[in-house]
């Protein structure tokens, strides 16, 4: 099924907001988010049944988050609803919970589209911005795929990021190559 790279953004009942990269299905007006257990994106949309896609075309909010160089990014508010967008995305669809599929691993949970609102053009991904959503993934799995693949699949993704990188791009790679050096640093004994 056809997966779309977005950012998530959630809250709990006290209002406290979280951001996080997934991976989301869009089938008409449904849409499917599968959290992995645990997650607090997960514990966020079971609390207040709701949550916000961004779809977004600077990379480096996935590679900040999934390096921990940058977590906070700006959120907005949206009109009459608790949970907030990102203040920069291009645009985003505000969720409702309508059912849930436990699972041991990865729930199944499908939301209905309430609100759909675009700002900006989404121009499409270009080499770099696909090659630092792919080094993200990468990071997120560190120390559960063997650093051989992670080496190489990192030295390929490098190609298309020289060709077509402008300097968002840069930054988002230097937090990706930044994380990787720290991993070895600290699993090095
Ligand atoms: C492009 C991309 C897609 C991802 N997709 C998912 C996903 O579908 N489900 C998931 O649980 N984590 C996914 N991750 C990893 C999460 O973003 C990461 O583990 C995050 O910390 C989620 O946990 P949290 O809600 O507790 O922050 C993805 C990461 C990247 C970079």
């Amino acid at each position: 099924m056809k997966i779309h790279e977005v950012i998530i953004t959630s809250c709990d009942k006290a209002n406290n907001h979280h951001i996080a990269p997934m991976g989301i299905n869009i089938i008409g007006d449904e849409v499917i988010v599968r959290p992995f257990k645990p997650s607090k994106t997960l514990d966020n949309i079971r609390e207040t049944k709701s949550a916000v896609v961004n779809f977004i075309d600077d990379v480096r909010v996935f590679a900040g988050i999934v390096t921990g160089a940058k977590r906070k990014w700006g959120l907005k508010k949206i009109r009459g609803d608790q949970v907030m967008r990102l203040d920069d995305t291009n645009s985003y669809f505000l969720l409702r919970v309508n059912s849930e599929n436990d699972d041991q691993v990865r729930p199944k949970i499908t939301c209905d589209i309430l609100d759909k609102k675009m700002y900006r053009p989404f121009l499409g991904f270009n080499r770099a911005q696909f090659s630092v959503i792919e080094a993200a993934v990468l990071i997120s799995r560190l120390g559960m795929i063997p650093m051989d693949k992670i080496y190489k699949e990192l030295e390929y993704l490098k190609i298309g990021l020289d060709k077509t990188a402008g300097k968002v791009e840069l930054e988002a790679w230097s937090w990706i190559e930044a994380k990787l050096q720290n991993f070895e640093i600290e699993n090095d004994s």
